[in-house]
């Protein structure tokens, strides 16, 4: 068995996870990175690179399995892969809204259940959720991807009351607007999900407009939202929620106390903006 603090990341491929798996492994972790682009995962010493497809349950039981077999322990789950499936509620197909569902929650859901048993018989380790402040806001044409992390924070919370009996923990980050590729991968969707003479295309337009500004003042890097991957990992006492940025926390806040009053501001605004 390793004597290295060892984490298994999905999504390692870009953005966010391909910056925590550096900084991880530049901090001496071993590091168990999955991505279905396995190419694009950061080559280093401490990196074990592996194909990981979060919505094949072969794929995950192979990449939980593998870090068993060759570290003998797994400290951090991190599960971090995820894509916005924009798009209007009335014409994102089914078969996206699944591919959505089993990506950001059943993916990291069913890699919880691979490792918790490894977990339990350590008596230690630790989940790390990648969710959003999309987790507790939301704004149009994105609906799919805010129930799958509003769902990801909620199963958060309740693996954590069940599992502290057993020494371990679950907990949530939630970043802001974060430099990667997922703004462009949102906005391909949106596209793709509208239908030949959509009613939905004038907010679209709007929505895009307004999203591009808004990616322009994207405040965090990929490395920044690392970081805090890492104090989730290592805080003696983990938090149940990790922001980046104040505004981060407060939007959320704001949303999730005052939510009649945040529905009426996200309608003023479509009226206004979009
Ligand atoms: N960027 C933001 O503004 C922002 C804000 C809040 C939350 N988030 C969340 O942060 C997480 C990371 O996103 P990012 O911003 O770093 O975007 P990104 O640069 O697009 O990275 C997404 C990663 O997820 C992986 N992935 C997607 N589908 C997968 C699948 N089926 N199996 C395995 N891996 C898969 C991708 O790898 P492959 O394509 O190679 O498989 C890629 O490595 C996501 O959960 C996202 O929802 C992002």
């Amino acid at each position: 068995m390793t004597n290295q603090n060892v984490i298994l990341i999905t999504g390692a491929s870009s953005g966010m996870g391909y910056a925590a798996t550096k900084l991880f492994a530049e901090r001496g972790w071993q590091v168990f990175a999955g991505a279905r682009r396995v190419e694009k995962i950061p080559q280093l010493t401490n990196v074990r690179a592996l194909p990981l497809d979060v919505t094949d349950s072969a794929s995950n039981q192979n990449f939980v399995t593998t870090a068993i077999t060759e570290a003998g322990r797994i400290d951090v789950l991190l599960n971090n892969a995820g894509y916005g499936e924009f798009g209007p509620l009335e014409e994102v197909s089914m078969a996206n809204v699944r591919k959505q569902l089993d990506t950001n929650l059943l993916g990291a859901a069913e890699l919880a259940q691979f490792v918790l048993p490894t977990m339990r018989a350590q008596g230690s380790g630790r989940i790390i959720n990648n969710s959003s402040i999309g987790g507790d806001l939301y704004s149009p044409l994105g609906g799919w991807y805010y129930v799958a992390k509003h769902a990801l924070n909620t199963w958060s919370d309740v693996l954590d009351t069940e599992i502290r009996q057993f020494g371990l923990r679950s907990v949530v980050v939630a970043p802001g607007g974060t430099e990667s590729s997922w703004g462009e991968i949102a906005l391909k969707n949106v596209t793709k999900n509208l239908k030949a003479d959509s009613p939905y295309q004038p907010m679209v337009d709007g929505t895009m407009q307004l999203m591009d500004r808004l990616t322009e003042s994207s405040s965090a890097t990929a490395l920044d939202l690392a970081k805090v991957f890492y104090r989730a990992a290592t805080d003696r006492l983990p938090h149940r929620r990790y922001y980046y940025s104040v505004a981060d926390r407060m939007m959320s806040h704001f949303a999730r106390v005052h939510a009649g009053a945040f529905h009426q501001v996200m309608n003023l605004a479509v009226k206004h903006f979009i």
